[in-house]
């Protein structure tokens, strides 16, 4: 994975729990404190490594990491130069959502040796949609919960957002989230 992730990861474990608290997580997950290249792929095996170790320092599993993680990477990309790409992406959840391939896809014109993951948004009814991922990382797909959340906070919106995890659901790879953006359910029952 990009040094960027690994990066947001250090910026969110010493902006929670401070410097001290880094320095154990990558004592635990056994690599140098000195910092990553935002621009350098590393093996993905350092970005789990470090999960594994955020979990034990911060107490919480590590669906909760990836989680917060998750959320996190959306104020931490638009800090570090993004915020005209995630603007341009769309003007609320799920128009962003629909975009996303698109915007990732500019994303690799940056890093030409990322591997993409890819959504797809199937609609159910206003307010209501499915967002299915496909990714080579299926262990990251709790990320993908707080993406949501964070791309709702950027938004202004409020969302419930959870993973689906039915029989259809099993295929290695793909993850399936039901999004339920409130407002529109809020004016849908008055
Ligand atoms: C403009 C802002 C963004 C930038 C610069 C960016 C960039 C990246 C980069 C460099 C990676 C690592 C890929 C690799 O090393 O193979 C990545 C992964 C990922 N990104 Fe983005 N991204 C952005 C926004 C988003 C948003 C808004 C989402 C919301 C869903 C998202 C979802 C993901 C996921 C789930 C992964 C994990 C990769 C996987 O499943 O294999 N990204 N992104």
């Amino acid at each position: 994975m990009y040094g960027l992730v690994n990066r947001a990861i250090e910026q969110l474990v010493i902006a929670s729990k401070g410097d001290i608290a880094w320095e154990r997580v990558c004592l635990h997950a056994g690599i140098s404190s000195d910092g990553f290249i935002a621009m350098c792929p590393y093996d993905d095996d350092i970005t789990y490594r470090l999960v594994e170790a955020v979990s034990v320092e911060l107490s919480i599993t590590q669906t909760q990491v990836l989680e917060a993680f998750g959320e996190y990477w959306v104020l931490y990309t638009a800090d570090e130069g993004y915020g005209e790409l995630l603007d341009a992406g769309g003007n609320d959840l799920r128009e962003f959502l629909g975009n996303l391939n698109l915007m990732h896809g500019r994303v690799e014109g940056i890093f030409t040796q990322m591997k993409l993951p890819r959504f797809r948004v199937e609609d159910i009814r206003p307010g209501e949609f499915l967002l299915h991922y496909d990714s080579e990382r299926p262990t990251l797909a709790p990320m993908v919960i707080g993406l949501v959340r964070g791309l709702a906070k950027r938004f202004r919106q409020t969302v419930h957002v959870e993973r689906l995890l039915s029989a259809g659901d099993i295929a290695p790879g793909h993850a399936v989230f039901m999004v339920i953006e409130k407002s529109h359910a809020q004016t849908e029952e008055q």
